[in-house]
């Protein structure tokens, strides 16, 4: 296919005549960087940026549908207060967030602090809590004095609904600041997602099969926008906290002829930060980058990742996808002008904890599948032909699944047997990787999502420290979650 240019877009999306043109299943356009990006070369905008002040910051929260500029043109999107992300939280260890989350959705929503490691009870970052359109909550939220820094984030929870309401556009990050702070010339959040919108700038509601197999949108953005320029001096180092927000994309980065430093993932750190030349975030992870510039022109990419397919295990190969299975650029960083002064050394960071040294006091085996037949009867309509399980159940909230010991570190081998990766997700208690699909994990690496890939398993280990009360873990490909692929882990 050939490329469109921007002019034809537009002119063929107003005509309503596009979706005919690309064929993409009524898309207004498909992902062609070359031509679109150039056109569009719009600094990097970040959301707005909200800091506590003597220990707390108060939130207020707006969950609605709205009008918004996307890839450089109307959509109706979701967002919180009007943007896409919404705003940036800035809290510091010890601090007290209040976040009062208003509904007005025309569906129930309520909210998640992804990563943080913090209370899962009553008001904290309680999932069970069911936000209807119209009223509002108000969480609190009470980091701990040692809450590792980092990058974190917010989304909708809400079971069933968590799919739609993040594509639509709900979801923001929360940075925990450093208590060393790390000399730098810029400090970014990128917020990467991914939407699908239909010629009238409406979000598109992927196929069942889509759904199945998890949502990939068209559109892959940064804070909301396409291909959006970065500019920086040579010697300019950055901080680049990146998000992968999308639904179920993973994304492999690349940031070729530039110096790229990873400090941490989700809310692990690395002891001495590292040289890295790619980073694989599976949907919910994070990384801490910092970003050396070189003159040029360097273009953010993320590499195609084979994630497994479900369709090859069900019908015998073939697709029936639209999605585009390239290299998708994000963002273009743009280094020129006078050089910059030399900035110190990248301070080491605490070492992280290593579980290793300690006796596990139990261990478990959870297994996800993935099975035909599933939701039929249980009156899911078109959510058939399925099933995603964990241990051969599919979510319900009133069943306590794992019930664990405050203070006691386990050993969990998740395993899995379907031809899909899984991203494995466990809130409040961050996990240490110990064997990686056979290979065990020499460095302590903490993530609070691990990929387990198909037909393979990872071991991890958790210290579950601090608090009681009910949390769950589930498949970060948030269509899988919607479809019961979730847990509920009890602490007491
Ligand atoms: Cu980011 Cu339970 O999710
Ligand atoms: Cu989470
Ligand atoms: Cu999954």
């Amino acid at each position: 296919m050939q490329p469109i240019d921007r002019r034809t877009a537009l002119t063929l999306g107003g005509l309503g005549l596009l979706s005919t043109a690309v064929g993409g299943g009524g898309l207004f356009w498909q992902r062609q960087p070359s031509a679109l990006d150039a056109l569009t070369g719009v600094a990097l905008q970040e959301p707005e940026v909200l800091r506590s002040r003597a220990g707390s910051l108060d939130v207020r929260l707006e969950a609605a549908s709205g009008s918004h500029e996307v890839a450089g043109r109307k959509a109706t999107t979701l967002g919180y207060n009007g943007g896409l992300p919404g705003p940036t939280l800035r809290v510091r260890p010890g601090d007290t967030l209040r976040i009062e989350l208003v509904n007005q959705l025309e569906q129930p929503t309520n909210l998640h602090v992804h990563g943080l490691h913090v209370s899962p009870e009553g008001n904290g970052d309680n999932v069970f809590v069911v936000v209807n359109p119209g009223d509002s909550f108000s969480y609190e939220y009470r980091l701990s004095e040692d809450h590792p820094p980092g990058v974190y984030w917010y989304h909708p929870h809400h079971h069933g609904m968590v799919a739609d309401q993040v594509f639509g556009g709900l979801y923001g990050a929360i940075i925990v600041e450093d208590t060393d702070p790390v000399a730098v010339s810029r400090d970014r959040v990128l917020v990467v997602s991914d939407i699908s919108l239909d010629a009238s700038g409406r979000i598109l509601t992927p196929s069942t099969m889509e759904q199945m197999r998890g949502r990939e949108g068209s559109l892959v953005l940064v804070n909301g926008q396409a291909s959006p320029v970065l500019q920086a001096r040579p010697g300019e180092r950055e901080r680049w906290r990146v998000v992968n927000a999308c639904s179920a994309r993973y994304l492999s980065l690349r940031l070729e002829g530039q110096r790229v430093q990873l400090l941490g993932r989700d809310s692990g750190r690395l002891e001495e930060s590292r040289d890295v030349e790619d980073v694989l975030l599976a949907p919910g992870n994070r990384a801490d980058l910092v970003v050396t510039g070189r003159r040029g022109h360097s273009v953010l990419r993320a590499e195609p990742v084979d994630r497994g397919d479900m369709m090859g295990a069900m019908m015998g190969g073939g697709s029936s996808s639209s999605r585009s299975r390239g290299p998708v650029d994000l963002a273009t960083f743009e280094v020129r002008g006078s050089p910059h002064a030399e900035l110190p050394p990248l301070p080491r960071q605490d070492a992280p904890r290593d579980l290793r040294a300690s006796e596990a006091s139990r261990s478990r085996v959870l297994t996800f599948q993935m099975g035909m037949g599933g939701g039929m009867m249980g009156g899911g309509g078109s959510q058939g032909m399925m099933s995603f399980t964990i241990d051969g159940n599919t979510f319900d909230a009133g069943r306590v699944d794992q019930s664990v010991t405050v203070g006691a570190i386990e050993e969990w081998t998740v395993r899995n047997d379907s031809p899909m990766d899984h991203p494995f997700h466990l809130h409040v208690w961050p996990m240490q990787l110990i064997a990686d699909n056979g290979e065990s994990v020499e460095t302590p690496t903490w993530l609070d999502v691990v990929n387990v890939p198909a037909r393979g398993e990872v071991t991890v280990r958790i210290a579950f420290d601090d608090f009681g009360g009910r949390a769950v873990y589930h498949c970060h490909i948030l269509d899988h979650e919607d479809r019961g692929m979730m847990g509920v882990v009890l602490a007491e």
